[in-house]
């Protein structure tokens, strides 16, 4: 029987090069699914406002909306560390609500761990966090909740000043606490550099096979997102074209009147 992964695997994986693989996800029958697969860890991600629920970016996610996904994952009782995405807005302003809110993710969610995005300025709250035996991952490179900022989701730390800064921000997220780090959105070499550069592990994403592991949004792969299909995304499957044969099966049965038969009826 698989064991359970806890925070000490990762540094273990680390230290013996052992690629962490990592996906994310929203729901309990899909996290069993994945879990039964032997993923490491499970993303409850702030990605759900996207894949599933349909806005354009991530900004407008909810605490409450964090849990109620996190609950539904960890009723999988998976083996997988599970870790929950603190939405924008439920850390950026104050230490006490961030506290408050990574707290909620664990004690209402049953999360293992969150994840927020940030280098250098979030030190101080990744160290509050960590402070109150909470693990927490960071987000460096390419961090939706700043999409304004960034002027759209553009690859970053290309130039050398800018790499620069991106691995100042690693090391001060690895000083504050992080147990890792996702590198999204930025040149492999740079990807390589940090990578090299701390001892927590590294998951990329959009950031080439030099990291310590690999993430993905599940809707991704398996091609239930048809909006934009980035460049760094490999696709697994393409689920969209078989629900539709499947929907539209279903509708031809019942308009014709093939559906339900005897058998799907109660004597
Ligand atoms: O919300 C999310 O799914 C993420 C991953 C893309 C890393 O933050």
């Amino acid at each position: 029987m698989q064991k359970k992964i806890t925070i000490l695997d990762f540094q273990r994986m680390k230290a013996e090069g052992e690629k962490i693989a990592v996906l994310t996800c929203y729901d309990f029958p899909t996290a069993g699914i994945m879990d039964g697969c032997g993923i490491d860890m499970i993303l409850v991600g702030d990605s759900v406002g996207v894949v599933v629920a349909g806005h354009d970016n991530t900004l407008p996610v909810t605490m409450e909306e964090m849990i109620y996904h996190t609950k539904a994952v960890l009723r999988a009782r998976p083996k997988a560390f599970v870790v929950a995405d603190l939405p924008f807005l439920s850390y950026q302003t104050d230490l006490t609500s961030a506290r408050m809110n990574a707290g909620l993710l664990i004690k209402d969610g049953g999360a293992a761990a969150v994840k927020l995005e940030g280098g250098a300025n979030v030190a101080e709250t990744i160290r509050a966090i960590t402070d109150m035996d909470i693990p927490v991952m960071a987000h460096i490179g390419l961090t939706p909740q700043s999409l304004h900022r960034m002027g759209g989701f553009k690859v970053q730390g290309k130039g050398e000043e800018q790499a620069e800064k991106l691995i100042a921000d690693a090391i001060a997220i690895e000083r504050a606490g992080a147990f890792s780090v996702v590198l999204e959105g930025i040149p492999m070499s740079l990807a390589g550099r940090i990578t090299a550069e701390l001892s927590i592990a590294t998951i990329g994403i959009g950031a080439g096979p030099l990291c310590d592991g690999q993430v993905l949004v599940l809707h991704d792969i398996l091609g239930l997102c048809s909006k934009y299909s980035p460049k760094f995304v490999k696709r697994y499957a393409d689920l969209a074209p078989i629900i539709t044969e499947a929907v539209s099966s279903y509708i031809a049965d019942v308009k014709g009147g093939t559906f339900p038969e005897e058998r799907h009826s109660f004597k």
